[in-house]
This record gives structure tokens, sequence and C-alpha cells, in this order.
């Protein structure tokens, strides 16, 4: 009989929560494994996210994720961040410490990696030029998780120009901005191309983009998974581009996490997968 040392109890802090797969993804990695513990949804305000992460310690939490609107504001409550989620400059993964200090990380490049690995085994970062859709909160881990892997070519294109010329002056070469309007020319010879942006979601606008410049090799990659075969992984998938959905990076942003929690590294298995596409 397991005792309350060995419980292990996270969960994913936000606001609003409800809707998140993550439950779904570590309990099931939870029962596979045969672990005592839990992973619960944690709505929290804003206003309440200063005493919530505060609270994690004093709740036997082994730690949480992080997600819409708190991956930014809890950068500065760690007592600690991992380099790479300092260069995001946001974390989605809490870690509660054995001596109780909290340390912050950011999985969603490692996921984003993981993801296209998954998709093109051999893919490579340096292969040839990369084109990435949007400069919001999500491109961050996106550019940085592509210098990190040797891109030497990234034209960022978003519909506000400003955006992504702040991108990269902040990340510096190998990023080009480029206006939303140029985004087909963008295309021309690229080996990936990444859409971080919100269009192509249930009930947003597609995304207005013709692929006919795009390589055919090239790998088409969309981080929206609701629905997860957007209208752009759709019309590559059309005209034979290999491509990664979005679910891919959900899926492994989950498993180091996890890691961090529970001391297994899990898998993205076609059974969970299949569980969390039911879902959606
Ligand atoms: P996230 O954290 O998911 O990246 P975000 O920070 O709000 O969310 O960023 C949304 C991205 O989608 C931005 O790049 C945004 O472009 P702007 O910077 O110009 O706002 C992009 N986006 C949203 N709606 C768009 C639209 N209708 N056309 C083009 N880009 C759009």
């Amino acid at each position: 009989m397991a005792t309350d040392k060995h419980y292990t109890l996270a969960g994913v802090m936000g606001w609003p929560v409800a809707h998140s797969r993550s439950p779904a993804i570590h309990s099931h990695w939870i029962r596979q494994h045969q672990l005592h513990g839990d992973y619960v949804l944690l709505p929290v305000q804003p206003e309440q996210l200063q005493d919530a992460i505060r609270g994690l310690r004093a709740l036997g939490f082994a730690g949480c994720n992080l997600t819409i609107p708190h991956k930014v504001a809890a950068l500065p409550l760690m007592d600690r961040v991992d380099p790479l989620a300092k260069r995001i400059g946001a974390i989605n993964t809490v870690v509660v410490e054995k001596d109780g200090t909290l340390a912050g990380y950011n999985t969603d490049a490692y996921g984003f990696i993981q993801s296209l690995l998954d998709a093109q085994a051999h893919w490579r970062a340096d292969t040839g030029p990369v084109t990435v859709l949007g400069a919001g909160g999500a491109a961050r881990a996106i550019l940085v998780a592509l210098a990190e892997r040797g891109a030497k070519d990234i034209r960022l294109c978003n519909r506000s120009l400003d955006k992504a010329q702040a991108l990269a002056a902040e990340f510096g070469a190998p990023i080009r901005a480029i206006p939303w309007e140029q985004r087909e020319d963008a295309l021309d010879g690229a080996a990936l191309l990444v859409n971080t942006t919100s269009l192509g979601m249930k009930g947003q606008e597609p995304l207005a983009l013709s692929l006919d410049r795009l390589p055919k090799q090239a790998l088409v990659s969309d981080i929206v998974y609701v629905p997860l075969e957007t209208p752009l992984l759709a019309a590559a998938r059309a005209r034979g581009n290999p491509v990664a959905d979005g679910l891919g990076m959900l899926l492994n942003q989950a498993r180091p996490a996890f890691q961090h929690w529970f001391g297994v590294m899990p898998d993205v298995t076609p059974e969970l997968r299949r569980l969390i596409e039911a879902t959606l």
C-alpha cells in the first residue's frame, strides 16, 4: 500500500481551463505506468496567480502546467527559471523541488521539435529556409526552438509587421521579419512552413495562403489542433507535402513535464493519440 509520501499531485493552472486536454493526457500516463497520483484542473484567475503558485508547496503539489493567461506572468514568481524558458520569456511547467523552491521550465519548444521528428524522423532545422507565420506568444517558443536546432534562415511573417520586427531584433539572426502581404513569396524554396497564428482554428477565419510556391517536399506544421486537420494541413496533404499536426506538439510538450513530476519519461502512443483525438 502506497503511503502519502509516494502520492504525486500535479495539475494545469489556467483561466479558463475547463477545456484543457492535459488532465486526460497525464491521467492516461499515470494509469499506464501504475503510479499513485493525480493530475487536476486548477482554474485560477489572473489576480490570484501569485497566491496559487505559492500555494503549490503547501498543498503538496509536485508542480503544475501553466496555460493561458499565466505563462508570462508566472515567470517572475519562480525561484529559478531554466535558461531556455528565460529566452522564450514564458514558462509552461512549474516544478516544486524537494527543498520547496520553484523552478520554471518551458517544454513547448521540445514539444514542437518532437512533433516534427514524429512526422519525419530525419527532419533537420538546417536543411533549408523556414517560414513561420505569426509572431504572438506561441511563435516565441517555436522561434527559439528552431534557432537552437540550427535553423539558418527563418522568415517570420506577421500581420503586424512591428511584432515580427521586434522578435527579429530580440532573437537576432537568423530571423528576418517579412510583411504579411509577402507571405506567399516567403514560401519559395522553404523546407518547413509553420502556422503559429490562430487562423484555421474552429470559429476563426481560415488562413488565406496559396501553397503554389512551396516545394512539395517541405514539411508543413500547424499548431492549431481544433480541428486536427486544418484547411492548411488539408491543402498541404492534398499536394503531397508531409504534415505535422498541432496535437503532436500538445502531446509531446506534456512528456518532459510528466517526467519532472513523476520521474518517468512517457511515450506518445497511438492509443493516447486516439484517446485525445476523440475529445477534439
Ligand atoms: P498565441 O499566444 O496563440 O500566439 P497571440 O499572442 O494572440 O496568440 O498571437 C496570435 C497570432 O495570430 C498573432 O501573430 C496574430 O497577428 P498580429 O500580431 O498581427 O495580431 C495572428 N493573427 C490573429 N488573427 C489574425 C488574422 N485575422 N490575420 C492574420 N494574423 C492573425
